[in-house]
């Protein structure tokens, strides 16, 4: 990956989460126990990992957000600091930090349950007390594990572009993913987005918006700027706003390990690259390399390639 030498500031809004990572052959059913293979504590949060990765991609990033009081805080900032992230804007609550609980299977996929501790604390007027930061980035950048109205917040006080991961799907004013250039959502998030944008709920019935292709145009015609739609080992698909043809972006066929913070892989690789003036296309097609490095890796932050790697 080239080391970029223009300044392009990146400002991450969201999760700081302690990752508790266990390894399974086979998933539970209910009421069973199953005995796993391996458990790792390391650095996770969507806004955590988002950052982490524009960082490693190049970018200069600061990090709005909270961890709490305890053990975990330390740990899950580590590859932060190490990055030269900015943190200044990341609080320090008298709570716990977040925390993540997930299982991978054999396969590398993986399901999630995220208890957000000081995540919650993160809110509209927190958020605001960062307006200066936030309004001064090139490229503004939200998820949904933090209160709906910091992101509100957030989305309302970026002046930049402002890249939206409607991920996980909460209820959250419909304007947000209006503004959003792009929203970046799988094919289950832009689904949900696309009924959001109808009725006004995620959880209304899913509109029969066809293909992915159908539902970016869907995205497109409700008044979303722009979008990515991920979608996994097929690659993903863009759509640069009304009237742009939808792009397919290639997928880069490897072996997947751990799919943890491969979304978020692409996320933070692509706002580094929209920062740094590349197109949406070109950034999308950044964006898949980084996630595809990622998936072959272990973990979540502990598998993002860093400025030196060769892709
Ligand atoms: O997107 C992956 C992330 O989701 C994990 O790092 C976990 O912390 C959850 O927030």
């Amino acid at each position: 990956m080239k080391n970029r030498t223009a300044e392009c500031r990146v400002v991450v809004v969201g999760s700081v989460n302690a990752d508790l990572l266990a390894r399974v052959a086979r998933r539970p059913g209910l009421g069973e126990t199953v005995i796993g293979q391996s458990l790792t504590v390391s650095p996770g949060g969507k806004g955590a990992n988002q950052a982490l990765a524009a960082a490693r991609t190049g970018a200069d990033v600061a990090l709005v957000g909270a961890v709490g009081d305890d053990e975990y805080a330390a740990g899950a900032l580590s590859l932060l600091r190490d990055s030269d992230t900015d943190l200044s804007a990341v609080a320090s609550e008298s709570t716990s930090t977040g925390v993540a609980v997930i299982t991978v299977g054999p396969d590398g996929d993986n399901s999630i349950i995220v208890i957000p501790g000081a995540n919650g604390t993160v809110g509209r007027e927190a958020v605001a007390r960062h307006a200066g930061l936030i309004a001064g980035a090139a490229v503004v950048v939200v998820q949904m594990e933090i209160p709906r109205d910091g992101v509100e917040e957030a989305a309302r006080l970026a002046t930049g572009r402002l890249v939206v991961n409607y991920a996980p799907v909460v209820p959250i004013d419909p304007d947000v993913l209006r503004r959003a250039d792009p929203l970046v959502v799988n094919e289950h998030e832009a689904a949900a987005a696309a009924s959001l944008l109808a009725s006004g709920s995620p959880d209304a019935a899913p509109l029969a918006v066809g293909t992915e292709a159908d539902c970016a145009q869907a995205l497109i015609e409700a008044g979303v700027r722009s979008v990515a739609i991920t979608l996994g080992e097929r690659g993903a698909l863009i759509c640069d706003g009304p009237g742009r043809p939808i792009v397919p972006i290639p997928a880069i066929p490897v072996q997947a390990v751990d799919t943890t913070g491969a979304g978020d892989a692409f996320v933070g690789a692509l706002a580094a690259a929209l920062a740094d003036g590349f197109t949406l296309e070109d950034a999308a097609g950044m964006a898949t390399s980084v996630a595809a490095y990622s998936v072959q890796r272990p973990g979540a932050q502990a598998s993002y390639p860093s400025v030196e790697t060769t892709l």
